[in-house]
């Protein structure tokens, strides 16, 4: 991808496709300061902040990130410590990372945060043809520094600013979920959070000026503005265009109009509608049902077909510093109690095994893999966006350890044993794989840094071993042993780890969670009161009556372990097709994995290992030649027999698609949604029904490695009320609720 711009003589970036400037050629830095940062009155409000808040701010336009990187400065020298700031931003000519560089050696003064910037911001950000083709914007999320997360919406300004509703227009016409207090009984009608997050704090409306730009000012835009915005929300824009000042005055904003910078006369700013803000919209406090009884149903007027039941309403927001039990200290517990102890949680972590990753996150070595697909299917998006996210959140990982090899060594790569970013080969097995592989890799993904289709010749230099097939290779994925991962992510002062304890039965008890916890050394019993709960204990969630009508399955898995010493050359990458191997680690390959769902003996089976065996031998066959255990040998029993290796259950999905979310009530969402039975199609004006403070995240199959990270941000997200990381369509297509309705439409 080339940039679309070019620079002037005085090093001053210009716009090809608009002819316009990025920012003042009189002095960018101080127009930014003014224009967005001043007229938001961001310093005063940065500075009022109080520890662990979160402040969400949204721009039209992030260009080469003078804006946001102005706004990193101001909110490192005012905000509070532990708070947080959200940046969205929308961009759809996205620069490279060489542009963004070089745009940036014109404001010295930012260096630091240009830098942490340029860590995380990929060299080049394709343009998905898939997600062009359905019309969807495609969304990435950066952690720049400890507190400031960038959300970056690639695509058109509307479309990607939408992604970040669940809803494009609810309204309710009884507002009976607010308490007596706040509820103005004369209000007919009243416009819903369609969010499910608070909102955008501060607005910067960048993009070139609508004279040069008309596409991006139109009235869809500034409907969406108005939606995502709330009681607080501000404007600043550089403009004062006859469009812009019409668009933001038809959605009921308080127009300012104020000196402009520089040269510009004017410029605008606006406030939220405060009329109808106080009457109409509702916020954190007054949706919160003190006394812990689910609110009763929303009914929605609207023209289009929502999926309404999956509407979970801001009560289900946690404020921060509050204390959130998680159940289970598997892959998907440690990620939610990191995710949440980054913002502020109170953690307190229950494993009734004595030590985490006891069940299936206890393998040695685990792959960083997921299952992209060709058509842009949910499951094919879920997987490309988790191993985006996997990837920029393991880099950490991987890069923590002064062990890290960065030579090929063999002996240093020995000592490796928490993970390794070496690449991972996915085979293109069959004929029909492989077009799809191509398909993925130059359409779909569309992106050579980060996967590229390679020849069976180029995937045997990259693994250093004989590989007959065609392959999608991921240079910058690789394994990792989650046991060392979960010690890692459980390692902050938020967190609690209590093991031996298994939770046994779950109590609303107000607004709050009763645990009945039992000592699984002493078999002592007692309760513990909690704010919020996670369940993360996979298929053992149906032991609780919330979460027992889940439909998923326990599907058994082996692992072989294989000692390394025998092999003279290294295998440099991860190899995985109908199974995989990972370069040794701890002297070992751990091969996996088989996939038995009528087996629940968790005992190791030789049967098993001959089946890993097998498979590795056909991928990788100088590899398992090597310790002549061809399948086809007399006495390949008494060798597997004594084989080492693990066994353990996934918890698997009928869908494939992990669950997460708020837990929904389902005895009520029977009440509410029942007319599915007769007709499937219909539209039923009537939110969801969810229990407060009661999230899942559970489902992870054979990807928790991939899906994990992903799935425990949107939840910490979802609990914060702070933007989501991926598309709100796809957030709800791991709705725990998704099943009770699926069955009601099938079910007549
Ligand atoms: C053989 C095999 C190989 C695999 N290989 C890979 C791979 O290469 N890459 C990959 O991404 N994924 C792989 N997977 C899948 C991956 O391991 C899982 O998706 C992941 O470990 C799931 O994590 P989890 O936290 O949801 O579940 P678990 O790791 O099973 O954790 C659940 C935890 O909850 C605890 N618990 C249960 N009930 C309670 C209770 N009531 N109170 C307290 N604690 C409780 C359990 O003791 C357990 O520790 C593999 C799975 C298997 C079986
Ligand atoms: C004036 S520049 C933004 C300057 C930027 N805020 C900065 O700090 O450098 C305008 C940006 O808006 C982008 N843009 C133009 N039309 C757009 C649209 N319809 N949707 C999203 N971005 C758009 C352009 O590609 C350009 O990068």
């Amino acid at each position: 991808m080339t940039d679309t711009l070019h620079w002037n003589d005085q090093g001053q970036p210009i716009s090809n496709h608009f002819d316009d400037i990025y920012f003042s050629t009189e002095n960018g830095l101080a127009e930014t300061n003014y224009v967005f940062l001043q007229q938001n009155n961001l310093q005063q409000r940065f500075s009022n902040l109080s520890e662990n808040s979160v402040f969400t701010i949204a721009e039209t336009g992030f260009g080469t990130g003078l804006n946001f990187l102005a706004c990193c400065a101001l909110w490192e020298q005012t905000a509070p410590k532990t708070a947080q700031l959200h940046f969205v931003s929308t961009e759809k000519y996205p620069l490279t990372k060489h542009t963004i560089a070089q745009a940036a050696t014109l404001w010295p003064e930012l260096q630091t945060h240009t830098s942490s910037l340029l860590k995380v911001y990929p060299n080049t950000i394709p343009l998905n043809q898939t997600i062009r083709s359905t019309e969807q914007a495609d969304y990435y999320r950066f952690q720049v520094t400890p507190t400031i997360y960038l959300s970056l919406l690639i695509g058109d300004a509307t479309l990607g600013l939408k992604q970040l509703l669940a809803r494009t227009l609810l309204e309710t016409e009884t507002p009976d979920i607010l308490p007596a207090e706040t509820q103005n009984p004369k209000s007919t009608s009243y416009e819903t959070d369609s969010r499910q997050w608070r909102g955008v704090d501060a607005w910067f409306l960048d993009g070139f000026a609508p004279s040069k730009n008309p596409d991006m000012w139109t009235p869809e835009l500034f409907a969406t503005i108005k939606k995502l915005s709330y009681i607080k929300t501000t404007i600043a824009t550089f403009t004062a265009a006859g469009v812009v000042k019409r668009g933001l005055l038809s959605e009921g904003f308080t127009l300012k109009k104020v000196p402009g910078y520089g040269k510009k006369r004017e410029m605008l700013t606006a406030e939220y509608p405060q009329q109808s803000a106080q009457k109409n919209t509702p916020t954190h406090q007054n949706l919160t049902n003190e006394a812990g009884i689910t609110p009763s149903p929303q009914k929605i007027k609207t023209t289009q077909r929502l999926s309404t039941w999956a509407l979970i309403n801001n009560y289900q927001t946690v404020p921060t510093g509050t204390k959130i039990a998680i159940i289970g200290g598997g892959l998907a517990g440690s990620h939610t109690a990191h995710a949440l102890a980054k913002k502020g949680y109170q953690i307190t972590l229950f494993e009734k095994a004595d030590t985490l990753a006891a069940g299936a996150s206890g393998n040695a070595q685990g792959i960083v893999y997921g299952k992209l697909s060709a058509s842009g299917d949910p499951l094919g998006e879920m997987n490309r966006y988790s191993l985006r996210y996997a990837q920029s959140f393991y880099s950490d990982y991987w890069r923590r350890d002064s062990k890290h090899p960065t030579t090929n060594n063999k002996e240093d790569k020995n000592n490796i044993d928490a993970g390794n970013a070496c690449g991972v080969l996915q085979l293109s097995l069959t004929e029909k794989i492989q077009q799809a592989h191509r398909k993925i890799a130059n359409e779909v993904v569309n992106d050579t840094d980060n996967l590229r289709h390679v020849s069976a010749e180029e995937a045997s230099l990259i693994a250093n071993t004989r590989i007959d097939y065609h392959a999608l290779y991921f240079p910058k994925l690789g394994w990792i042993n989650p046991p060392k991962l979960c010690e890692w992510l459980i390692q902050h002062p938020n967190i609690s780890i209590v093991s031996h304890t298994e939770i046994t039965e779950l109590q609303q008890h107000g607004t709050q969670w009763r645990l009945h916890t039992r000592s699984t050394e002493n078999d002592n019993s007692s309760t513990q009161i909690f704010d919020a709960v996670v369940i993360a204990n996979a298929y053992d969630a149906t032991q609780f009556t919330q979460t027992n009508t889940l439909p998923v399955k326990q599907i058994r898995g082996q692992v072989s372990h294989y000692p390394s010493t025998d092999i003279p050359e290294q295998l440099n990458t991860v190899v995985c097709g109908k199974a995989y191997i990972a370069p040794a680690s701890q002297g070992m390959h751990c091969l996996g994995a088989s996939f038995n769902l009528h087996n629940d003996n968790p005992a190791l089976d030789p049967v098993d290992h001959q089946h890993n065996i097998h498979n590795i031998a056909q991928q990788t066959p100088d590899i398992i030649d090597r310790y002549d255990y061809i399948p086809t040998n007399d006495d390949i029993k008494q060798k597997t027999a004594k084989l080492d290796g693990r066994a353990s259950f996934r918890c698997v999905t009928p869908d494939y698609l992990p669950i997460v979310g708020a837990v929904p009530i389902d005895a009520e969402l029977h009440t509410r949604f029942g007319a599915l039975r007769k007709n499937g199609r219909q539209t039923i004006n009537i939110a969801g029904s969810y229990y407060p403070r009661l999230y899942i995240n559970i489902g992870h199959g054979s990807r928790g490695l991939a899906y994990t990270p992903l799935c425990s941000e949107i939840l910490a997200n979802l609990i914060q009320g702070s933007p989501p990381p991926i598309p709100q369509y796809l957030i709800q297509k791991l709705s725990p609720a998704r099943f009770t309705i699926r069955d009601m439409i099938r079910t007549p």
